[in-house]
């Protein structure tokens, strides 16, 4: 449906008014009124496509609109649209949702506390590591993180995270208890060239602020299986290896937060599973449904459970809310049915083959990570020193992309790359076609 120009201008001014966007600066007006989205595409009011080349926050991972989602969730409104699970009430959706989560997610990890989205499940896995080590009569409380981890946007989440977020840095260290080391990422340690033994040095750092804190005071390693946010960066290998055994040598919780990587978006289910990793709790959100409807979620191990066991824990109005589980529950399907694992790795391989052939040879592409659909280009203005590109020219990409009708991200002097799992060839060699000529254009 188009809308008329003049009308097209009210929304504008309107959403000037009254609507505050994330990330953007307060009081500035939006440039885009986005109305509709099929598969891997959205069109705005007047009726222009974009191909999303972001899946929004990383997390439209079915595309727009998927039809068994919608069909389930059109099902489940009618049948019962909402019921809180709090006391001794349950449903069927979210009984099963529980149950394919336990069944396909690492190891032990069997119990679920869903919550509305990434950040309150990183806030209820805090609370129930402090109430496990409590109960265990130990006075562990302290959360290690990474720089560069994105966890969320509420009080703890924001204090794990390892990088200024909310327009004011100061405002999200007023936590006390959060640690922070540095996170992996070889390109900018070119001291290291072994890449085995680079992953034993970022290990390392876990064990040495773990010794400087002192054991007895910590109680969880916080991390992203890959960085998201902070560049779409995988670890060198071997290092989870590591820091799993760190964690079990000093009796610290590991908590993967899988929010970003989770439901495919590096090939298997979780990126976990590439490692054959387990840690004690686990954190989704984001792809759990493709955000049809919003969801998260914190998994813990059946250890932790049996140490919480008799606890009334806390919840959320929208905990195992019955459309984001039926949603949930018709994803898994969707997953197996489109052969999405096998659509990612394949795409994702082709990706990756003709940036490495093409982008990674031209002036300005310092180096090119990623594993499945998420990858990150590192943009640098030389690249005999590594000197990042000015944020000015790394928006400007960004904006020439959306120009030419591609939606993409860009922090830190590094492009993200992570299409929707369901995208085809086609559209994502028509992604590297429309990005090649701006990157080749970039003047130093
Ligand atoms: C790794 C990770 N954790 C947590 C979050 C927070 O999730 P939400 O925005 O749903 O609260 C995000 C969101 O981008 C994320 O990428």
């Amino acid at each position: 449906m188009m809308t008329e120009p003049e009308h097209i201008e009210t929304l504008l001014e309107l959403d000037r008014a009254h609507v505050i966007h994330p990330n953007h600066a307060l009081g500035e007006a939006v440039d885009f009124i986005i109305s509709r989205g099929e598969g891997v595409r959205l069109y705005d009011v007047s009726g222009r496509a974009f191909l999303d080349g972001r899946s929004q926050l990383n997390c439209a991972n079915l595309g727009y609109g998927h039809p068994r989602v919608i069909a389930a969730i059109k099902d489940q409104v009618e049948r019962l649209s909402y019921l809180s699970i709090f006391y001794q009430f349950s449903h069927p959706q979210v009984i099963s949702c529980a149950s394919r989560l336990a069944a396909s997610a690492p190891g032990d990890l069997e119990h679920v506390l869903f919550t509305s989205g990434g950040s309150e499940a990183i806030e209820a896995a805090l609370s129930m590591v402090r109430l496990y080590w409590s109960r265990r009569g130990s006075p562990k409380s302290k959360i290690i993180s990474r720089y560069k981890g994105y966890h969320g946007a509420t009080a703890s989440a924001m204090a794990a995270t390892g990088m200024p977020m909310g327009g004011a840095a100061g405002i999200q260290r007023l936590v006390p208890g959060h640690v922070h080391i540095p996170a992996p990422h070889q390109y900018r340690h070119a001291e290291h060239v072994d890449e085995a033994a680079y992953a034993k040095f970022a290990a390392d750092q876990l064990a040495a602020a773990i010794e400087l804190e002192g054991p007895d005071t910590v109680a969880a390693f916080i991390a992203e299986p890959v960085i998201g946010v902070g560049g779409y960066i995988p670890p060198p290998a071997g290092y989870w290896t590591m820091v799993r055994e760190i964690c079990d040598r000093y009796g610290v919780l590991l908590i993967l937060d899988e929010v970003m990587t989770g439901f495919h978006r590096t090939g298997p289910r979780f990126a976990a599973d590439h490692w054959n990793l387990v840690p004690d709790i686990m954190i989704v959100g984001k792809g759990i449904n493709g955000c049809h409807v919003p969801c998260g979620g914190a998994v813990i191990s059946s250890r932790i459970a049996a140490v919480l066991e008799g606890a009334k824990l806390s919840g959320f109005t929208h905990t195992g809310h019955p459309l984001a589980m039926a949603a949930a529950n018709a994803a898994f399907d969707a997953f197996e049915q489109d052969g999405i694992e096998a659509n990612v790795e394949r795409v994702g391989g082709l990706i990756m083959e003709r940036l490495r052939r093409e982008f990674l040879p031209l002036p300005h592409v310092g180096s090119i990570e990623g594993l499945g659909l998420m990858i990150g280009i590192e943009l640098v203005a030389d690249k005999a020193s590594k000197t990042r590109l000015p944020d000015r020219a790394l928006q400007g990409i960004v904006a020439a992309a959306l120009r030419d009708g591609l939606i993409m991200r860009g922090r830190d002097s590094r492009l993200a790359l992570c299409p929707p799992l369901v995208v085809n060839e086609s559209d994502a060699m028509l992604m590297l076609d429309i990005l090649h000529p701006l990157i080749r254009g970039l003047s130093a």
